[in-house]
């Protein structure tokens, strides 16, 4: 299994977190560990981007430290080998993490220290800007990019809540960050329609698309997805989690997927959702029936799509067929 849209702090450890919050007498760190967990997961009232969104404000100050950080870092790795992943790309917003101790590139690096130090299936990873925040964060994930690529940053995202933000005064800064060659997936098509992913295209020169389930509102777009090779990052626990599938029945996975785009299946933000990549599969193949040569297909996409180098496609390519004949 291939995952290319998981949220690092979306898969923080809870009892991680809940130690950090002890150690450093935060308020958190007062309620029962039964309590802290509940409160960093989806509660299941759940219906929107938003609420589910909100999950994440309760526990962003407690992984403001490179230590914590580090260590999350460090263990992924070997984490996503015991649950059968083999590659994997992380995301995350560096400037979430700065509090009022840090910078971008500081906590970056802290990340990227514990990757390296990890052991386990390979790990690349993303940098986030939230779309509500000021231009000049995208313009450091450019910078960062630059700067951290050759240690495993392989690509910038917008993330946030997209019923809210449009973001088109960003353009010009992913122009530039298109210009250089950066890889761009965007959070778009989730929690508003179609034109949102047209923004992510054409404004945003996004390759990859995070969800884009509603951009089936659209025929044309998605001819273009399927002309254009544009894959569509598909989570779909978290697509209910935040009402934008009411079932699974309705999800668009199996009518995108039959026009031609490539869909692949992915996590979102494991911890907060509590899921992991096979529990996605197993959904996957009871809900839409996928066969063994679409499982695979499946993958391939996820292959195509990734943000790693040739060699990197080759070794997955050649672990796949192992695996799969
Ligand atoms: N951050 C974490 N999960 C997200 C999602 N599903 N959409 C937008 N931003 C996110
Ligand atoms: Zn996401």
């Amino acid at each position: 299994m291939i995952d290319l849209h998981h949220h690092f702090d979306g898969a923080f450890e809870t009892e991680a977190l809940y130690r950090e919050a002890r150690r450093r007498n935060l308020p958190q760190g007062q309620l029962s560990p039964a309590d802290f967990a509940a409160r960093c997961r989806v509660p299941r009232n759940c219906n929107s981007l938003t609420d589910f969104l909100a999950v994440f404000e309760f526990f962003y100050d407690i992984a403001q430290d490179l230590d914590f950080l580090r260590q999350q870092a460090q263990k992924l790795p070997e984490r996503m080998a015991q649950t059968g992943v083999i590659y994997l790309e992380t995301r995350f917003g560096p400037h979430l993490f700065t509090g009022e101790r840090y910078t971008a590139a500081g906590v970056t690096e802290a990340v990227l220290e514990g990757l390296a130090e990890g052991n386990g299936s390979p790990v690349r990873l993303i940098l986030c800007a939230l779309r509500n925040a000021p231009t000049q964060h995208v313009q450091d994930l450019v910078d960062l990019y630059q700067k951290y690529h050759t240690r495993g940053v392989c690509g910038i995202d917008l993330a946030g809540d997209e019923s809210k933000f449009a973001c088109r005064e960003y353009a010009p800064v992913f122009d530039r960050a298109h210009s250089l060659g950066v890889p761009i997936t965007i959070h778009a098509g989730e929690a508003s329609g179609p034109q949102s992913v047209y923004d992510a295209l054409d404004l945003f020169h996004a390759r990859r698309i995070g969800h884009g389930i509603r951009s089936i509102e659209d025929d044309r777009l998605v001819r273009r997805l399927a002309d254009e090779r544009i894959g569509l990052e598909v989570c779909l626990t978290s697509n209910l989690q935040t009402g934008n599938a009411a079932t699974y029945r309705e999800h668009p996975f199996r009518r995108l997927k039959a026009a031609g785009v490539r869909v692949t299946i992915n996590t979102d933000d494991p911890s907060v959702s509590d899921i992991d990549l096979n529990d996605e599969w197993h959904t996957a193949i009871e809900q839409f029936g996928l066969t063994e040569a679409e499982h695979k297909e499946l993958l391939q996409n996820s292959i195509e799509m990734a943000f790693c180098d040739d060699a990197m496609k080759k070794r997955l390519r050649q672990q796949v067929t192992e695996r799969l004949g």
